[in-house]
């Protein structure tokens, strides 16, 4: 287990760029499952989670070749075993997008029930219900979820709330339905945007992603892909936060400004400036932050992915800032450990109220989930001495070499072995 240890105080300055965006490319990996050709991937973060949906596709028959820095070709031609494994996919909710492609092409799925995890509980019940609408039969038992279905047939879902996972999975499983679907109330993310386009490429036929109600035909068979994961909008976001709270001026190359929803406002209202620049987005601050409330909510409302680092900023505007998370019912995690920082933040009935301190003062944290992580890491660069974050095995799942862009923006950041 690795360490990363802080030296605070220094300006984030100069470009960055942001990686292919994790969360598109996972379940971009698993749409691979529903062609007996060969996809080429390209943009690829060299990620921890996207290292386990390599393992589990080998561990269905799949062949995974690398063809170039963050580029690979996935064959899933020789895939045969239908059943993807408790201990992969309790290591990585995503895992459950196998679902969707295994009852498409093979009639049959078995995928582990994915454990909760530090955030939440995470069900699946919109997930199965979206099969059943397309005809599949689902038993859970064990903690695996076996769908089967003959040949799944074309359906109308309306979803209790948008939900990524679940509006990527019915896409995935529907684009080889026969007849015709239609997912109202659908995610609008720019990932389930970006595994559309990837999927019309094999030669789906498909309506309205990016809005909420997507309509698809099913076709026979579907084709590879050769394509291009758009760039990681909350790695993109996080660079741009960490810029505003050490009052530095950064530029993040392929930042794109429709990405990063209700973002970019919040940072002006909190007193950076932000620039949209051609092939990037560029934020600088002189002052200390104002406080800014912030709700999170479904794309294009402001990212739950990006509330931890919000928070982490807030912890040094001039006043008091509402911090409301409304997608997960536990993603506060990282409060205790900025609070060791010396953040005042009272968390009540879903909300933190964060009141401003001058600074914070670097010490020894933990990391508890991906993006609790990432906040602790924006405080210590702002802090003033050392901060060590520990367990950032929960970095590495969704940031790839931070520490050295980091280091390249004038931060004092090292991994230190444990
Ligand atoms: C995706 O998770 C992302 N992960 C998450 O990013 C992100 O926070 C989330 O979308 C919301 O934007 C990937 O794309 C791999 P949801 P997902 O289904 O699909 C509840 C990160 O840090 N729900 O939109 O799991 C669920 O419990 C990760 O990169 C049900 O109740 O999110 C949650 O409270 C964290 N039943 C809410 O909906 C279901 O069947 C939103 O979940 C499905 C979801």
């Amino acid at each position: 287990m690795d360490k990363i240890v802080i030296e605070g105080g220094a300006s984030l300055r100069g470009d960055v760029e942001a990686g292919g965006a994790k969360n598109a490319a996972l379940p971009l990996l698993f749409a691979c499952l529903l062609t007996d050709q060969p996809c080429r991937l390209r943009r690829v973060p060299d990620v921890a989670d996207i290292r386990t949906t390599r393992t589990l596709l080998q561990t269905l028959g799949a062949t995974i070749e690398e063809v170039g820095p963050h580029e690979l070709i996935v064959d899933c031609s020789g895939v045969r075993e239908a059943e993807a494994p408790y201990d992969l996919v309790r290591k990585m909710r995503a895992s459950f997008l196998a679902l969707g492609p295994l009852v498409a092409r093979f009639g049959r799925g078995r995928v582990s029930k994915p454990g909760g995890c530090a955030i939440g509980t995470r069900p699946v019940g919109m997930h199965l219900a979206g099969m059943m609408r397309l005809g599949a039969r689902i038993e859970e038992t064990h903690g695996y979820v076996d769908a089967v279905a003959e040949k799944l047939t074309g359906g109308h879902f309306i979803m209790e709330m948008p939900s990524v996972g679940a509006t990527e999975n019915v896409m995935l499983a529907a684009v080889l339905a026969r007849g015709s679907s239609r997912i109202e109330n659908a995610a609008r993310e720019p990932e389930v945007v970006d595994l559309a386009a990837a999927l019309s490429d094999m030669g789906a036929k498909i309506e309205g992603a990016g809005s909420s109600i997507i309509e698809i035909e099913g076709v026979e068979a579907l084709g590879g892909y050769d394509h291009e994961v758009i760039p990681d909008r909350i790695e993109a976001g996080t660079f741009l936060i960490g810029a505003a709270m050490t009052r530095g001026d950064v530029h993040v190359d392929g930042a794109r400004a429709s990405d990063l929803g209700l973002l970019l406002e919040c940072l002006e209202a909190a007193g950076a400036t932000v620039v949209v620049e051609e092939g990037g987005v560029r934020v600088s601050a002189e002052a200390r932050p104002r406080s800014v409330d912030i709700v999170t909510a479904p794309h294009p409302g402001f990212p739950t992915d990006l509330q931890a680092q919000w928070m982490a900023l807030m912890t040094l505007s001039d006043g008091r800032a509402r911090i409301a998370e409304r997608i997960f019912e536990n993603r506060f995690m990282h409060v205790p450990e900025l609070a060791r920082m010396g953040a005042d933040i009272r968390v009540a009935n879903g909300e933190a109220v964060v009141r401003g301190r001058e600074r914070l003062s670097g010490a020894p944290v933990m990391a508890t989930d991906l993006r609790a992580s990432v906040s602790l890491v924006l405080a210590g660069l702002a802090a003033g001495g050392r901060t060590e974050v520990l367990r950032v095995y929960h970095l590495d799942r969704g940031y790839e070499r931070i520490e050295e862009k980091l280091g390249a923006l004038g931060a004092s950041v090292r991994r230190v072995p444990v």
